[in-house]
């Protein structure tokens, strides 16, 4: 299974796939195998290799959400490849759209990892899937270091993310009924819980 995995994460490189760092990776399976979560909820699948590793160390099932057809096609034969493809199950376009059909199902995992603009809205979505004692995970929120370290923003084409970002990590601080934190793990990891009092 391994070494499946290290060559999906190869042909990810290799063809700019965006897919989590190994400091993510490893948190992602060593929460797995602390929280043995039953249902996780993944939106941005790509080609399905954080997807993978997170089955990898617990018995869940996964929801993926994703909107790349292509991503799709080849995550799809990635999880036949690790006979994976009965655990997995995936929705097919705009998580903006396509989420508010879930809103009856829980989760025990939830990781965000799709649009980085749009952490808001989808967190929106997603806080009401999450479990009483669940973990939601949102990647990439310190962009590089950009978001809080005020490392200069190096093109253009990412002040709106980092901005974005910024107001994310606000919004999720200042929400009562959660607790949250940012850990300086691969890109930055915000990590959410349900406050006890919530
Ligand atoms: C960073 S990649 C995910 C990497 C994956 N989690 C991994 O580590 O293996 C982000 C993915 O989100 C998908 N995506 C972007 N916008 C989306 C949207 N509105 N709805 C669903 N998926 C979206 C992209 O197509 C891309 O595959």
């Amino acid at each position: 299974m391994q070494q499946i995995l290290d060559s999906i994460r190869r042909y990810a490189r290799e063809n700019n796939i965006p897919v989590i760092l190994d400091d993510t990776r490893k948190f992602l399976e060593d929460l797995c195998a602390k929280l043995q979560p039953k249902r996780i909820l993944e939106v941005g699948m790509a080609i399905g290799y954080s997807a993978s590793c997170m089955l990898k160390s617990c018995n869940a099932n996964i929801v993926c959400f994703e909107a790349s057809l292509p991503n799709i096609e080849i995550a799809k034969q990635n999880f036949e490849k690790l006979k994976l493809t009965n655990r997995v199950k995936i929705v097919v376009g705009d998580c903006l759209k396509t989420l508010p059909d879930y809103k009856d199902e829980k989760f025990d995992l939830i990781f965000l990892d799709g649009p980085k603009a749009k952490y808001k809205e989808i967190f929106d979505l997603l806080l009401p899937h999450l479990n009483k004692n669940g973990v939601l995970v949102a990647d990439n929120v310190l962009f590089r270091g950009m978001v809080l370290d005020n490392k200069e923003i190096t093109e253009n084409r990412f002040f709106n993310t980092v901005e974005h970002l910024k107001d994310f990590i606000n919004y999720v601080k200042s929400k009562k009924e959660i607790q949250s934190e940012i850990k300086h793990i691969g890109d930055g990891l915000c990590v959410v819980q349900w406050n006890e009092r919530g």
